[in-house]
This record gives C-alpha cells, sequence and structure tokens, in this order.
C-alpha cells in the first residue's frame, strides 16, 4: 500500500447526513450511470436539492464508472453537487479499487477546477453497491490523499459517514494511513 503524503492532513471524517452540510462549497453524490436518481445519497441529496437537479443531470447523459460530473445544487445549501458513480462490488476482481480511487481523484479534479475549497464525500459504493467498507475506506483515504496533494486548491475533504460502523471503519483506516499510527 502507497503511503499518502501531506494531503491525508486535509481529511476530516464526520458522522451525519451529507446534505446538512451548508459550509462546503460541493457535495458528492454517489450516484448511478443514469445519473437520474435513486436511493441512499442519491435519493436524499436530490430529495433536499429539488427537481432542479434532476432536470440538469438529464442534460449530461449519464456518467462512466470510476468518472464524475459537476452540476449546480439546486436547493442545496452549497455551489455544487459533483456525481460520481462507484463500482459495484464483484468480489474485488474486475478492478473495483481502481474504480473507486477514480471516483475520488475527478470529483478532486472537478472541485478544483470550479474553485471549490472545501469538499463534502459520502462513502461511496459502500451502501447498495455492497464494497467492503474497511477496503473502501483505504482505497478512497489513500487516493484522496493523493489527490488534495495535486490539488491545493481544495483545502479540505469531509467525509460525512452515515453509520457509527462506517465511520468507525473510515477512523480505522485514517489511524493506519497516518505516519504517527
Ligand atoms: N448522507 C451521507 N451518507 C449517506 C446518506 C446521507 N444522507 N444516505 C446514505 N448514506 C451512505 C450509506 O449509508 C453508505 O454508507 O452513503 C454510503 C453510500 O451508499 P449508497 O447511497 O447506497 O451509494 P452506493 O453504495 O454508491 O450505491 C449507489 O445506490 O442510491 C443508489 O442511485 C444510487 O444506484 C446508485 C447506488
Amino acid at each position: 500500500m502507497r503511503l499518502p503524503g501531506p494531503g491525508l492532513a486535509r481529511i476530516t471524517l464526520r458522522r451525519g447526513d451529507i446534505t446538512a452540510d451548508a459550509s462546503a462549497d460541493a457535495i458528492v453524490n454517489a450516484a448511478n450511470s443514469s445519473l437520474l436518481g435513486g436511493g441512499g445519497v442519491d435519493g436524499a441529496i436530490h430529495s433536499a436539492a429539488g427537481p432542479e437537479l434532476l432536470e440538469e443531470c438529464r442534460r449530461l447523459g449519464g456518467c462512466e464508472t470510476g468518472d464524475a460530473k459537476i452540476t449546480g445544487a439546486g436547493r442545496l445549501p452549497v455551489r455544487h453537487v459533483i456525481h460520481t458513480v462507484g463500482p459495484v462490488w464483484r468480489g474485488g476482481g474486475h478492478g473495483e479499487a481502481e474504480l473507486l480511487a477514480s471516483c475520488y481523484r475527478r470529483s478532486v479534479e472537478l472541485a478544483d477546477a470550479a474553485g471549490c475549497e472545501v469538499v463534502a464525500f459520502p462513502a461511496v459504493s459502500c451502501g447498495v453497491y455492497g464494497y467492503p467498507v474497511d477496503a473502501a475506506a483505504r482505497v478512497a483515504l489513500v487516493a484522496l490523499a493523493e489527490a488534495l496533494d495535486r490539488h491545493d486548491g481544495v483545502r479540505e475533504a469531509r467525509f460525512w459517514l452515515f453509520s457509527d460502523r462506517v465511520l468507525t471503519d473510515f477512523e480505522a483506516a485514517l489511524t493506519a494511513l497516518r505516519p504517527e499510527g
């Protein structure tokens, strides 16, 4: 496992509902390739943003797994929603880790290009898509730290984790990655 650089220090973990984050510049949505909404965090974001977000998404023509696309935020109290499509977990032998890492890389690239300094992330693929949370946390944190090393414009990436168990797994992964342990 590659050890991440200083970008790791700009990652924070929080317990709660990402749609309640009113101080981020952008929130990341764990979408599906249609970008036409769904359940989980996708459903929560569209419900809070209102129909104009879906209208904007309709014009995007979908999104590949591992890629991300940026829109406005409708009625959400942030400037942008970055829709990324995580991999469905199929056992780990189908490039899932690289696709998940790509979600975080692409989201940071788009956030930086849009001038977003603070970006909120959910635990992409850790719900309906079935990615084992402890493995996803390690992939996410390393990829995100490396992306932040390359994009100084994003000064904070904050995870909003929706259950104690997911928060515990992310905290364990972050502790294991920090040089001081
Ligand atoms: N805030 C933060 N995290 C949330 C919220 C919320 N309001 N609601 C759910 N989550 C958490 C889940 O508990 C899980 O840990 O987000 C993580 C990702 O789970 P999903 O939302 O199911 O996303 P994912 O596993 O990537 O599956 C994507 O689900 O909702 C559909 O349209 C979506 O088809 C796509 C699939």
